[in-house]
């Protein structure tokens, strides 16, 4: 019998790549891309935050996640809550993969990182740059552009698309008059 491949024992290396994704963009899945350049498994941690009112429940945002990955076996999807750090040493995972999408992004991530690492020293965090064409790219601004009547076709996956229509009817909802923008903006 050929001896084992040492590289068969190799322990698998894991990611977390945490955050709301509500929704899970085109730019989210450029980063987790990457990241599975670099790791084996990347998982995707949806943040349990009831503070927060998202658009998506969580369990629907778990959904678009999966639907967005069928067939793919090295990226898992799961949600968490309480400290980032503790969760990723929970699973086994001693990196934690951020984007950075605009020096705008950095002073936050900066500070986070700088936190975590200061929480646990084990856990590591891996900033990555997403397509220059995502680099303007957010959950927020996907929301707003569609409830405004706008495209989103090419910035989230095809599901988050259809997910987004049932939300909201057939077809995105017509732009709010200028009254109500106005209102809307305070
Ligand atoms: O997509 P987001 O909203 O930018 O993700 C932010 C997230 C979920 C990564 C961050 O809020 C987080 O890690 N929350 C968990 C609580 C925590 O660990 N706080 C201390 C880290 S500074």
């Amino acid at each position: 019998m050929p001896p084992r491949r040492r590289e068969g024992h190799r322990k698998r290396s894991l990611a977390v790549f945490p955050g709301s994704f509500d929704p899970i963009t085109n730019g989210h899945l450029d980063i987790i891309g990457r990241g599975l350049s670099v790791f084996d498994q990347v998982t995707i941690a949806i943040l349990v935050n009831p503070e927060k009112h998202p658009l998506f429940t969580v369990e629907e945002r778990v959904a678009l996640i999966r639907e967005s990955y069928r067939g793919n076996d090295r990226v898992k999807v799961d949600t968490f809550s309480g400290l980032l750090v503790d969760y990723a040493e929970r699973v086994g995972a001693s990196v934690i993969v951020r984007g950075l999408r605009a020096i705008s992004d950095f002073e936050y991530e900066f500070q986070m990182a700088l936190m975590n690492r200061r929480l646990n020293p084990r856990i590591e965090t891996v900033f990555m740059m997403p397509a220059e064409s995502y680099s303007y790219l957010s959950s927020r601004l996907v929301k707003e552009v569609f409830q405004l009547g706008g495209p989103v076709r090419d910035l989230v996956p095809p599901v988050v698309e259809r997910r987004l229509r049932e939300k909201y009817g057939a077809a995105p909802p017509s732009p709010p008059t200028r009254r109500r923008a106005r209102a809307r903006r305070t």
